[in-house]
């Protein structure tokens, strides 16, 4: 192998950097700490006495875990020889900003983020969760200048697991067996998948329409799961001040379809290059991960519909990250 070749693979190993110790961040790290995927997570926040006291705390679950693994303060020279950064730093929304507002906030944290990052020669993979995140992971890709493979989001991972849960609930079975997609934003104008969805390999549309012979509402019953699906997050935030759990373990799943190399589908944000005839964006759609990140993007065959519900949230998303001056 030539160096050239050599200088291009991706850094091996399991080591996981995390920016942001907040909610789910720590709801990340005790995942994966638990579900032993990592032998060295180091955790970078600006407040430094809040990570110190989650690194203590997290590290006193290790020898629960059945793994031997370190937890460290971290610094972003932890960047050099990590396999993954997770990124979930960032500020939430303040009363009265518009979400444009957030976004440049946030695109100038990831600013200083990732200028640390790179000049730690950082090549591992790298995964976004910070909201917008669509957007975010776009503004790492090009802050960063790694290839694409490379960057990921978090994506429409969370709210697949949400709707397949609901539609488990609804058709009495694990959400193992639902085999149902959302993609693109992930916010406001992402879609369920209908025409391809499957419960145990029957197509969800033919049980629907079995079921609309006793309920003629069911359908919009079924619409009306899918908002709830959605708008999941703007609920419990209500209840309890954020979301942590699903988005964790949706981070986890990710982390695991990388690092054990699993060539397994997906619904990340990825970078699309000419799928669904779009380019230059990143936007949830099913992607097959391995240790090099992205394999290849999935592109679904949509109905018309949602098609043009896709080829709208790539709109909506596009504008967003031309107000950051970051686009081709
Ligand atoms: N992608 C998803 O599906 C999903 C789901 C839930 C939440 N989120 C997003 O995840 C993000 C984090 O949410 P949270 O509830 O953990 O927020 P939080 O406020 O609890 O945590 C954010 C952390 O980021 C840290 N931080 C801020 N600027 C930093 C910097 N420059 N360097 C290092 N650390 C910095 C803060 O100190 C804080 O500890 C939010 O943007 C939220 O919207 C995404």
């Amino acid at each position: 192998m030539t160096a050239a070749q050599n200088q291009s693979q991706v850094t091996p190993g399991t080591k996981v950097v995390l920016i942001g110790a907040g909610a789910v961040g720590i709801a990340y790290a005790y995942a994966i700490l638990n579900q032993g995927l990592t032998d060295h997570l180091a955790i970078i926040d600006l407040n430094e006495e809040l990570t110190w006291g989650q690194v203590e705390d997290l590290s006193h679950s290790v020898p629960f875990s059945g793994n031997n693994i370190k937890v460290s303060v971290g610094t972003y020279a932890d960047c050099k020889d990590a396999a993954l950064i997770v990124n979930c730093a960032g500020v939430a929304q303040r009363e009265g900003e518009t979400r444009l507002d957030l976004v440049a906030r946030n695109v100038k944290i990831f600013d200083s983020i990732n200028s640390e990052v790179m000049a730690n020669g950082f090549n591992g993979i790298y995964v976004v969760a910070t909201n917008p995140v669509d957007v975010l992971t776009y503004v790492t890709y090009k802050q960063t200048g790694l290839p694409s493979n490379q960057v990921i989001g978090s994506g429409t991972v969370l709210d697949t697991a949400r709707w397949r849960h609901n539609l488990g609930k609804h058709f009495n079975i694990a959400p193992s067996a639902v085999h149902s997609y959302i993609i693109g934003e992930h916010g406001d104008s992402e879609l369920a998948v209908y025409s391809s969805s499957h419960i145990a390999g029957v197509p969800m549309t033919s049980l629907l329409d079995k079921e609309a012979e006793q309920d003629p509402e069911i359908h919009a019953k079924i619409e009306d799961m899918f908002v709830r699906t959605r708008d999941a997050a703007y609920d419990i935030i209500k209840a309890k001040g954020n979301t942590s759990f699903g988005i964790g373990s949706a981070l986890a799943r990710i982390t695991k379809a990388i690092l054990r190399n699993e060539d397994v589908a997906l619904p990340v944000s990825a970078y699309l290059q000419g799928e669904y005839a779009l380019d230059d964006i990143y936007i949830g759609t099913p992607t097959v991960l391995n240790r090099n990140g992205v394999r290849n993007v999935v592109e679904l065959r949509l109905a018309e519909d949602e098609y043009e519900q896709f080829a709208s949230s790539a709109k909506t998303l596009r504008e967003v990250n031309e107000s950051t001056g970051l686009t081709n």
